[in-house]
């Protein structure tokens, strides 16, 4: 196992029963009013998983980790999370250029497969990531927790009847997608970021709308950082991913009009 874990991340060391350590998840879960110690084997074949792979913040006073999802687990739903300064925290750094106050975004792999066709139909991270094998007879979990490419018959064609290349060839089209909406959205943001700045340098530039452009460029930079940060290039989640870079987009190219409109400027 190459992946920088240990045992006890997963596993009660007495029991070796799957287990969750990580007390922002299972508080997390608490407050959407799910008991972590009473979960399912299936669902915990997520869990172990969700209690790293997932997106969290430092609350400032005592730099505790928190998950975000009191409101749900979709893009909009953490940033109204955020939007509410959860115990004074307000952002993970100003954009030099924009002066806007951003988000970061940490490896949502949790939240974005949940909602996804795959979790929707009881599928678990483990059946893809660490899916049983066989040796001289004996069933075992690949503990090689890896790309499933690197392995579709086991990962995939226990559920799956077509063929290898046919699975392989729908993974890469989605991550082609994904990829290519990912960069427009991605550049389509930093000019907005400067198109901000640009504005902003202009003294008699409308204030109200120079924060209004602030606010919409900090909300289109999230949504493209919930994609871009996470680990499956789409995969996990096609049309939620899609449909969140789609809106990155719209919010960029709306953040830049209010930039142009503070400066009197038409657009
Ligand atoms: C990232 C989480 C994770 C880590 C770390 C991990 N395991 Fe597992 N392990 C699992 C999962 C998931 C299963 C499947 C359990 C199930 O389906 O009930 C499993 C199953 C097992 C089983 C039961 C037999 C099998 O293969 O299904 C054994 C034994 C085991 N693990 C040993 C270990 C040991 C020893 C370590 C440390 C070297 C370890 N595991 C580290 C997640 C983990
Ligand atoms: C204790 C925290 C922790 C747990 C639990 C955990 N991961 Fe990870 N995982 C990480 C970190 C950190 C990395 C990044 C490693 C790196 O960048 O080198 C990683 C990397 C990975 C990778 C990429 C590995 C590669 O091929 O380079 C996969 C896939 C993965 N994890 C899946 C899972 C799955 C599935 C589970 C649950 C069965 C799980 N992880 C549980 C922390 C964790
Ligand atoms: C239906 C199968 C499936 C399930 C279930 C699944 N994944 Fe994945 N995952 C994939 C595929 C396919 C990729 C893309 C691998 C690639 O590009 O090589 C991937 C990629 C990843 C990566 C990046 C791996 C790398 O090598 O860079 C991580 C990390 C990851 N998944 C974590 C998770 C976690 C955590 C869960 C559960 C919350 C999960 N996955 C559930 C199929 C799955
Ligand atoms: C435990 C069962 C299971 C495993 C393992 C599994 N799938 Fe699926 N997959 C499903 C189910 C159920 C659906 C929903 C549609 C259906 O019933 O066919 C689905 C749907 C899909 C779809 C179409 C929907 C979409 O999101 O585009 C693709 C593509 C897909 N799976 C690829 C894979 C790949 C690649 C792997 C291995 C990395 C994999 N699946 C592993 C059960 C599974």
């Amino acid at each position: 196992m190459k992946h920088p874990v240990t045992c006890a991340n997963c596993h009660d060391p007495v029991t070796m029963k799957l287990t969750v350590v990580n007390p922002a998840f299972i508080e997390a879960m608490e407050r959407l009013g799910i008991d972590v110690s009473k979960a399912s084997r299936q669902d915990m074949r997520s869990y172990v998983c969700g209690q790293c792979h997932s997106e969290y913040y430092f609350e400032p006073a005592s730099k505790k980790v928190v998950f975000p999802w009191d409101k749900g687990y979709l893009p909009e739903e953490m940033y109204s999370y955020y939007a509410q300064k959860p115990a004074g925290f307000e952002q993970d750094w100003v954009h030099p250029d924009s002066g806007a106050r951003m988000l970061k975004a940490q490896h949502p792999d949790f939240e974005t497969f949940t909602g996804g066709v795959h979790a929707r139909s009881g599928v678990a991270c483990a059946d893809c990531h660490m899916p049983f094998m066989r040796d001289k007879g004996q069933k075992y979990s690949s503990h090689w927790v890896t790309s499933p490419l690197k392995h579709v018959q086991a990962s995939c064609m226990t559920c799956h009847t077509q063929d290898e290349k046919w699975l392989l060839d729908r993974v890469k089209t989605v991550q082609d997608n994904c990829w290519q909406l990912q960069h427009i959205a991605g550049q389509t943001v930093a000019r907005a970021h400067e198109t901000i700045s640009r504005a902003a340098a202009i003294q008699t530039a409308d204030k109200t709308r120079l924060e209004k452009a602030r606010e919409l460029i900090r909300r289109a930079q999230w949504f493209w950082d919930v994609v871009a940060a996470e680990n499956g290039m789409g995969f996990h989640n096609p049309s939620q991913v899609m449909n969140t870079l789609g809106r990155s987009i719209d919010m960029a190219h709306q953040a830049s009009a209010e930039a142009d409109m503070a400066t009197g400027r038409p657009f």
